[in-house]
């Protein structure tokens, strides 16, 4: 077939990846589409074939769909973030719940799955945020109408959808709470103000490179900036800026990276000002967030993720527990009251010793932390120094587990496994082998990341 084909009247039944909505027509053939809610229909013509489906463009709306709403942000069809602002909460949220049931139920056919578990707060409900300086940012055709060629091209904000050098000059982001958008806006002027330089993803040059807000629901701070060249004066003059303008900040730092990557893992984090950490609680729970370590990032809805974890765990008070991908030792530290003892593991070594160190300043003495791979770490030895376990937790990070850990997990037979997923995809990958000696018991995904694709998923699984 042509890969230019038009196709008239197809009706829009889902959503694919990345904002993509999927068409399928008489003939049974997969079209995927940019601007499409579930329940267009629509006039689509095709400009590229892959392997299993057609990418088109909608030409013709014939009729929209009762679930679309009018997105609240401004930017939204051009920031990458947010794609799903223009279906109601309830249809995202649906959507989420069949692609966990279609995808659970490739596996085990007869699984329940839960209802999902909605978010209570749709908006300023991220703790934590990565902005992108620019000085080349990304123009609207609105902006390229009305120009004169004398736009100013500094901006900080999101790459644009599937651009990874493009970037859209954020006004105002509904994700993080104030000051948040203070702060990005406050700077970008003062940048331009004292002529300091933007990034140039391209020909990489520029000073200011990115700019991450933590938060946390003690009201506390944190703000990193992410310098490209190690200029001295110009970095004061920004960290000074941060830290005479707001006081919310309670931990104020920088770092100087001039490698391909804006990742900050291998970098020296330099403090500027305050703590170089800040603290977050869940129930009476005090975590230390120290800037290399991850943390949930709605904490509203990570209390009841640990609820259900908890609840699925059923943790008897002479059992052993696995916190596998333990972070800062949240999930250890939240379940260790009912058990014997708990073990964690983490790759990052600044979350390993923050989990350390926060067990004892919550007087929890029965968790340990090791770091390290899972893969290198999880092993025969590791087993004789800990004691097999009898409820195993496991979250990994979006790429699920390493298969090396699944072999090491089916050779100890745990009776119960949770496993915590913000991925169903690689989440199903691995069940499909954990399937060889596990029964599902229970499925809870849970919606973290409103407007996005993204949900999370608990699955409890027994041992045959
Ligand atoms: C989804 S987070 C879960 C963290 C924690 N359970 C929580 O609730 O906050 C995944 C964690 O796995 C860690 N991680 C990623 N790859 C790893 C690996 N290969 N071995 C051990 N830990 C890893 C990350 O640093 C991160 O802290």
């Amino acid at each position: 077939m042509s890969k230019n084909k038009i196709f008239l009247s197809v009706k829009i039944f889902d959503l694919g990846s990345k904002g993509q909505s999927i068409a399928k027509s008489d003939e049974g053939i997969v079209l995927m589409v940019k601007n499409g809610v579930p329940g267009d229909v629509v006039d689509i013509k095709t400009y590229r074939k892959k392997k299993n489906y057609f990418l088109g463009n909608i030409i013709k709306y014939h009729s929209y769909s009762k679930n679309r709403i009018d997105p609240t942000c401004k930017h939204f069809g051009v920031c990458g973030g947010c794609k799903l602002q223009n279906i109601s909460y309830h249809t995202q949220t649906e959507l989420k719940e069949d692609k966990i049931k279609h995808s659970i139920t490739r596996i085990f056919n007869d699984a329940k799955i839960n209802p999902i578990i909605r978010c209570d707060n749709q908006f300023f409900y991220r703790n934590k945020l990565e902005f992108s300086f620019t000085d080349n940012k990304w123009l609207t055709e609105a902006e390229i109408k009305n120009s004169d060629n004398k736009i100013d091209r500094r901006g900080i904000g999101f790459h644009k959808a599937g651009m990874w050098d493009k970037i859209v000059d954020v006004e105002k982001c509904h994700l993080q709470i104030e000051p948040s958008n203070k702060i990005r806006l406050s700077l970008k002027q003062f940048a331009i103000k004292n002529n300091i330089s933007f990034y140039n993803t391209r020909l990489k040059k520029g000073l200011l490179r990115t700019l991450t807000i933590r938060n946390t629901s003690m009201n506390q701070f944190m703000v990193l900036v992410q310098f490209f060249e190690n200029d001295k004066k110009n970095i004061n003059l920004v960290m000074q800026f941060l830290k005479e303008s707001f006081d919310e900040i309670h931990s104020l730092l920088y770092t100087v990276n001039d490698k391909e990557n804006d990742s900050i893992y291998d970098r020296d984090i330099k403090l500027f000002n305050g703590k170089n950490y800040i603290e977050e609680k869940i129930n009476s729970l005090i975590f230390k967030i120290y800037p290399k370590s991850f943390f949930q990032t709605n904490i509203q809805q990570t209390l009841k993720l640990y609820e259900i974890i908890q609840d699925y765990a059923k943790i008897k008070k002479n059992e052993i527990v696995y916190d596998l991908y333990s972070g800062l030792g949240t999930i250890s530290q939240f379940v260790a009251k009912q058990s014997k003892k708990v073990i964690g593991v983490e790759s990052v070594e600044e979350a390993v010793i923050s989990a350390t160190n926060s067990a004892k300043e919550n007087k929890i003495n029965n968790v340990v932390f090791e770091f390290g791979d899972m893969k290198n770490v999880f092993t025969k030895n590791f087993i004789l120094k800990h004691g097999k376990p009898d409820v195993i937790i496991t979250d990994p990070p979006r790429e699920g587990m390493h298969k090396d850990v699944i072999k090491e997990i089916l050779k100890l037979n745990t009776p119960k496994i949770v496993y915590v997923s913000c991925n169903p995809s690689t989440q199903c990958r691995d069940l499909e082998i954990l399937k060889e000696k596990y029964n599902m018991v229970k499925v809870q995904p849970l919606d973290m990341f409103p407007h996005t694709d993204h949900v999370e998923n608990i699955v409890l699984l027994e041992l045959k």
